[in-house]
């Protein structure tokens, strides 16, 4: 035998290897659950399909049945489970199913140094550190800047539709509603003002649209492996989200700083400076913190209120009528979380299409048990599929894929104890539950409220005609690349930016 023949086999032996590793799953994981064909992860990258269609083609079947299985995801195979009783199951269980963000699972990869070890991929008694510096300020925050934005948005629309010009144009929604959520988490949660609303030229958001791109890039999420090698351009992306990072938290101190008298605030960020004055954290996890609450802090409401002008702009002989009828009545945020419409509305989006759909950041830290009967080996990575859990006919009906907000009930104690119990039954995990729920739940559906009732005090909107109706095909779930027509209710108004 030569070496060559020698060199030969042992690179057929290496990719058999690997293919046997993707195509099939782990020898010892359950066999009483069903395996999803590798291969649909890759669907949307290759086929025109959406999230919906892809879990109705392939997921719903196996997941209503058994409430559980094996998925090829991020480059491994993982176990995802929807039935609310392994849910709470995995919830509960918060030492066996540990946290194991990015930083743990693929810690060479871009995305893991964006957003590093933070409140919400950390385990154990350093997640107890964070989460007690920061819920304080996410909890109690002043909903002024809401107001504020929401109307710095309705005259981003009425100039982005040129309404008073010749050609009044239908508007792609995404990047306006990301000005928006930035400029609210950042003057709610930050401390300071990020300026996409008001200014074009702004360097933060320029810096942030930029690295965005290249943390999310389909390919690169899919194989992160490859951030291991010398691409010039991921070598770039490394360059660049470290100094995102470095100019967001020097933005943040300075503002903070030069704004208020800072031991005067109870910001989110000015909790976590003090707590990294007091060296209860290093400037590292400082950093880390920061960047996730700018990160969750924007992109899951902006996915939500993409979700919600969609939904009103489909229904908008219905919905949006009964809900601009019902606000055109109120004034202030109080009221608003009192409104039966609106609220019922929103959490029916919230079922509907569930902003992050798939999460799969849990990792066994023993061989264990899934309830009864399904026996997972150590060293497992364990996720949710929302989706699945908030469309299963058996627990939401025969009709849980329809848009239903009366399902949620008629008047607003019934609708929130719905809420509540939705969520303590593990039916409703779109907010996580148990002791690692969102801290950002109620600035979220504040921010929803009060941007819903000015958008619909100014405007009536209908789907764009040319706007081809599909969700994205992975990643956070909404319409992909909404496009809505918009006419005024009102007076022109004076416009203040963009
Ligand atoms: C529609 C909006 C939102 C949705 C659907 C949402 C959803 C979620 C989910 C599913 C988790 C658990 C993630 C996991 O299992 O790893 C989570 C955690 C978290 N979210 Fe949100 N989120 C939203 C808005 C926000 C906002 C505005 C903030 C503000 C910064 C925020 C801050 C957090 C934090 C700090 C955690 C970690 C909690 C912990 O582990 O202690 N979220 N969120």
């Amino acid at each position: 035998m030569t070496w060559t023949s020698v060199l030969i086999s042992i690179f057929f032996i290496l990719v058999g290897r690997l293919i046997f590793k993707i195509v099939i799953p782990p020898l010892n994981f359950p066999r009483n659950i069903p395996t999803i064909p590798f291969y649909v992860i890759f669907l949307p990258s290759i086929m025109n399909i959406d999230q919906r269609k892809l879990y109705d083609m392939y997921l719903r079947e196996p997941l209503e049945k058994y409430g559980a299985a094996k998925l090829f995801f991020g480059s491994r195979w993982n176990i995802i489970v929807t039935r609310p009783e392994l849910m709470a199951h995995v919830f509960k269980e918060e030492d066996i199913f540990a946290k194991s963000g990015n930083q743990k699972k693929i810690p060479y990869a871009v995305i893991a140094a964006y957003t590093g070890d933070n409140v919400i991929s950390a385990h154990g008694q350093v997640w107890r550190t964070y989460r007690s510096v920061v819920t304080h300020g996410l909890q109690h925050f002043d909903e002024a800047p809401f107001y504020n934005n929401a109307k710095l948005f309705c005259d981003g629309i009425e100039k982005m539709s040129n309404m008073d010009g010749e050609k009044p144009q239908d508007i792609f929604m995404g990047p306006l509603i990301q000005r928006l959520c930035l400029d609210n988490i950042s003057q709610v949660a930050l401390g300071f003002d990020f300026g996409a609303l008001t200014q074009d030229d702004n360097q933060l958001h320029k810096h942030l649209t930029n690295i965005k791109k290249q943390i999310f890039h389909p390919f690169f999420l899919t194989f992160p492996f490859l951030d291991l090698l010398p691409i010039p351009s991921r070598r770039k992306a490394f360059r660049d989200v470290e100094s995102f990072r470095k100019q967001l938290v020097s933005t943040v101190q300075e503002q903070l700083v030069k704004n208020y008298k800072f031991e005067q605030t109870s910001f989110a960020s000015s909790d976590l400076i003090r707590a990294y004055n007091n060296e209860i954290i290093d400037y590292k996890q400082l950093t880390d913190n920061i960047v996730i609450i700018l990160v969750a802090g924007h992109e899951n409401p902006q996915v939500l209120l993409t979700t919600s002008l969609y939904l009103l702009g489909k229904y908008n002989e219905t919905w949006q009528r009964k809900l601009r009828a019902e606000v055109d009545a109120v004034k202030g945020s109080k009221e608003l979380s009192e409104l039966p419409l609106l609220n019922s509305f929103i959490f029916e989006a919230i079922r509907l299409l569930p902003p992050l759909n798939t999460i799969i950041n849990r990792k066994t830290t023993k061989a264990c048990r899934l309830g009864p009967e399904i026996v997972i080996p150590e060293g497992t990575y364990v996720g949710y599929n929302n989706f699945g859990t908030s469309h299963d006919p058996k627990y939401w009906g025969s009709d849980a894929d329809e848009f239903i907000p009366e399902r949620w009930g008629d008047d607003i104690q019934t609708i929130f104890k719905n809420w509540r119990h939705a969520k303590n039954a593990y039916m409703m995990t779109a907010f996580h539950g148990g002791r690692r729920a969102c801290l950002g739940e109620k600035l979220a559906l504040t921010e929803m409220r009060i941007t819903i009732a000015e958008v619909l005090k100014n405007f009536e909107w209908t789907l764009a005609p040319d706007w081809d109706e599909k969700m994205t095909p992975a990643g956070p779930l909404s319409p992909s690349n909404l496009k809505l027509h918009f006419e005024r209710r009102l007076e022109p108004r004076k416009s203040r930016s963009l």
